[in-house]
């Protein structure tokens, strides 16, 4: 059983709120529900302290410093920017800037709002600070237009709540802050154009969900991650190098640090802020070093800090040169794998690696890629327990 908060904001899917008390009453949790004004403008409160069983107390204020998460449904586009910005000005916003534990949102706004970049923008700060997020869907809007903007249904909201609420963090990396950069970055060329490279984001990804699942405290530093970023992980855009640099530097003294990230080594010297139009002439473009990352922390390394790169080449010599780019960029770990066979590697879901420590090498053969994510952590684990 969970003291669930669960506050209602105003949209037509306020109804479907009623549903998701009950389900959640019914799976036997104590939910307190908080409605803003415009929500009651849709359902009345008494509906939902009916429905969950409780008196609507003169002071909330016990209820609210108890919950072991807080979830909101629906949660507006106002209120969405409210809870970014950590603005306080009812009840519910209130709760929410006080309340330290989970979050989950359920947003519900018409597809314009949704899509618009100030939406995109709180969105990707709550992201950042751990809040998660169920929807929208696609379907039908009020308005009687078609798009991603509604609800999700309460079963799904009320299943992601069981999700979080069972999810132990206590495995073998519980209390470990881990960092892993994925994907792959892209470096301006002018408004619109990039010079880029295949990384999916599929391996840092799958390694970020383990290291997760193991318990730690994880950043995904991401660079134009293809998949999803996994659940239950801070995840901080960084689609240039540049980004990749600043970010992974300003966490240097996590306890592990995975760089699977295509990190270019080669950006555009010249960078256009606006479109360069087409002309019959051919196009020069200089390319300038960036910085190496992962050389950068191995400099920077502390004694119980383990260091994971990855070498992304030919085998042949390929594993010869990850060996060398071990030692050279100051890594614990090098995990090697063969991007010229098309089977494995980049759009891949499968990966197969050879893993190279001071200790020795060791080839994980092809298998998915959560599969080699958990060899990885393994390995992981087994240099943290040697510090
Ligand atoms: N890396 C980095 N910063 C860069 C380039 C690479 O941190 N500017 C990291 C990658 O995230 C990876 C490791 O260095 O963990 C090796 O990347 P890889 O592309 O295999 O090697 P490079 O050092 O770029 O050398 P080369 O491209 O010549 O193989």
């Amino acid at each position: 059983m969970a003291r669930i908060l669960l506050g209602v904001t105003g949209g037509i899917a306020a109804y479907k709120a009623c549903t998701l008390v009950r389900l959640l009453v019914r799976a036997g949790h104590d939910v307190y529900p908080v409605l803003t004004a415009s929500a009651e403008r849709f359902v009345s409160a008494e509906t939902f302290f009916a429905l969950a069983r409780k008196q609507r107390a003169g002071d909330p204020y016990p209820h609210l410093a108890q919950a072991d998460l807080l979830v909101v449904a629906p949660l507006t586009a106002n209120t969405l920017a409210h809870i970014a910005l950590g603005l306080a000005d009812d009840l519910l916003t209130e709760a929410a800037l006080a309340h330290s534990g989970p979050v989950l949102v359920a947003p519900a706004m018409n597809v314009r709002m949704w899509e618009h970049q100030a939406t995109r923008d709180h969105v990707a700060t709550l992201r950042a600070r751990g809040v998660e997020l169920v929807g929208p869907v696609e379907g039908e809007l009020a308005e009687g237009e078609v798009g991603l903007g509604r609800m999700a249904e309460p079963e799904a909201i009320a299943a992601r709540i069981e999700e979080i609420l069972t999810r132990g963090p206590d495995g073998p990396l519980l209390g470990r802050r881990v960092v892993v950069s994925a994907g792959g970055t892209r470096e301006p060329l002018d408004a619109v154009r990039f010079v880029g490279n295949r990384s999916s984001g599929r391996m840092g990804a799958a390694i970020a969900e383990e290291a997760r699942r193991r318990g730690a405290e994880v950043t995904l530093l991401a660079a134009n991650l293809a998949v999803p970023a996994p659940r239950g992980v801070v995840v901080v855009e960084t689609p240039t190098a540049a980004d990749v640099e600043r970010e992974a530097l300003a966490r240097a003294d996590a306890d592990v640090i995975v760089m699977t990230a295509a990190v270019a080594d080669y950006r555009p010297a010249a960078r256009s802020s606006a479109k360069r139009p087409k002309d019959a002439r051919s196009w020069q473009v200089e390319l300038e070093p960036t910085a190496d990352v992962l050389a950068a922390l191995g400099a920077k390394r502390h004694p119980g800090q383990v260091l994971v790169g990855f070498a992304a080449d030919g085998l042949d010599p390929g594993l010869e040169r990850a060996r060398e780019k071990r030692l050279s960029k100051g890594a614990d770990l090098v995990v090697f794998n063969d991007v010229t066979r098309d089977d494995i590697g980049f759009d891949s879901d499968e990966n197969e690696v050879v893993l190279l420590s001071e200790e020795g090498e060791r080839t994980v053969e092809k298998a998915p890629k959560h599969e080699i994510a958990a060899a990885v952590l393994d390995e992981v684990e087994r240099l943290l327990d040697a510090r």
